[in-house]
């Protein structure tokens, strides 16, 4: 008899909404672990601009070590009105993808049926991409600063840091996953218009490129392929971007899919030498925070990852397929999707619909 197969995982619900949408993402899992026969242990930890408030931190001194032994961590929102946004973020997420080595954040952006996009004509089929965002360097580094503060000509520089390892680790992660998909890469740039970094980060992506002869690559400046996400959609399918470039490209994506309501991500550390953190990617949208109106579904899709993640496929595959069940069939609906059900509903119409799936004994 194999030992039964036990995940720790650190839930931060941070903000807002983020707790609410963590709580049905925990009872999908549940529910997935008892049908495909492992167990999820769960440890909450209270990081938050609430922790902020009290204690001026938004997680303790020594919280990354308290996240190391974690199997994963599940994050729901950071963020708050009450502290700058800088603040909260850097005294919590990015610190987290940068002490585990996330340097992966990848972001499906799927069209399911019974969703309706904002775009006209375009099927489902048509619009399956998933953006590769490098995740620990680029755009967001701390080089720089306030220069000749007070003075009229007042500046401040940000410097962006594109590492030979950086650049070759994203693309290589890029192509690795078009092999298992179309076999397309798009490339991100914007090497026009800036003169130093992306120059380099198309060169190391076309040496990447060769190792991949079977892989089509095409580069795209990263304002036309925002154009393209819109009027071609079905001629992308793995976009690979820089850290600032994925992150926008990444939400214009959600928008593509329905919403952000159902975005999900994962932040990966895919050499598995330390956590990786698994998140929606709405943020914390103080506005309907507290009244049990938000979408679960971005969390949940979000624990489907982290099931992939921990090696768990048939579950994921299983949680994915609640989702696309209970979004085709229309009947359990957020306001956001246009329904007037809760936050609540709509995690036991997943969990419901997840209880018909086959379990372990019927794909075993
Ligand atoms: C995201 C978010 C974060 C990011 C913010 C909140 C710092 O927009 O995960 O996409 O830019 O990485
Ligand atoms: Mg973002």
């Amino acid at each position: 008899m194999t030992a039964p197969r036990g995940y720790a995982v650190a839930t931060i619900g941070g903000d807002g909404i983020g707790p609410e949408v963590c709580d049905q993402a925990i009872r999908v899992l549940d529910e997935a672990a008892d049908r495909f026969g492992f167990s999820v242990r769960w440890t909450d930890f209270d990081w938050s601009c609430a922790r902020f408030a009290e204690t001026g931190a938004m997680m303790p001194d020594d919280g990354i070590d308290q996240l190391r032994p974690f199997d994963a961590i599940l994050l729901g929102a950071v963020g708050y009105p009450s502290v700058p946004d800088h603040v909260s973020l850097w005294g919590l997420l990015i610190p987290i993808r940068r002490a585990f080595d996330q340097y992966v954040n990848l972001r499906p952006a799927r069209l399911l049926p019974g969703v309706t996009g904002p775009l006209r004509d375009i099927d489902a089929a048509d619009l399956d991409m998933v953006i590769v965002r490098e995740n620990s360097e680029g755009e967001y580094s701390t080089e720089g600063g306030r220069h000749d503060v007070g003075a009229a000509d007042e500046y401040a520089t940000q410097v962006a840091r594109f590492s030979r390892h950086g650049v070759e680790r994203i693309a290589r992660y890029a192509f690795e996953l078009a092999r298992s998909r179309s076999g397309r890469v798009a490339s991100a740039t914007k090497s026009n218009g800036i003169i130093h970094t992306m120059p380099y980060w198309d060169e190391i992506v076309d040496e990447v490129a060769a190792g991949y002869p079977d892989i089509e690559l095409r580069r795209y400046h990263v304002d036309a392929l925002a154009a393209r996400m819109v009027t071609a959609p079905g001629s992308l399918d793995v976009i690979v971007a820089s850290n600032l470039f994925g992150d926008i490209l990444s939400d214009l994506a959600a928008a593509l899919v329905g919403g952000l309501g159902l975005a999900a991500s994962g932040n990966l550390n895919p050499e598995h030498t330390g956590p990786s953190m698994f998140e929606s990617i709405h943020g914390s949208a103080p506005d309907i925070a507290g009244q049990g109106i938000a979408n679960p579904i971005a969390q949940i899709q979000a624990g489907a990852m982290m099931l992939r993640h921990l090696g768990e496929a048939d579950a994921a595959d299983a949680v994915e397929r609640a989702i696309e069940t209970v979004l085709a069939e229309a009947a359990v609906r957020t306001p956001d999707l246009g329904g007037a059900a809760s936050t609540a509903q709509m995690g036991t119409a997943v969990v419901e619909a997840l209880s018909r799936e086959p379990g372990a004994e019927a794909i075993a």
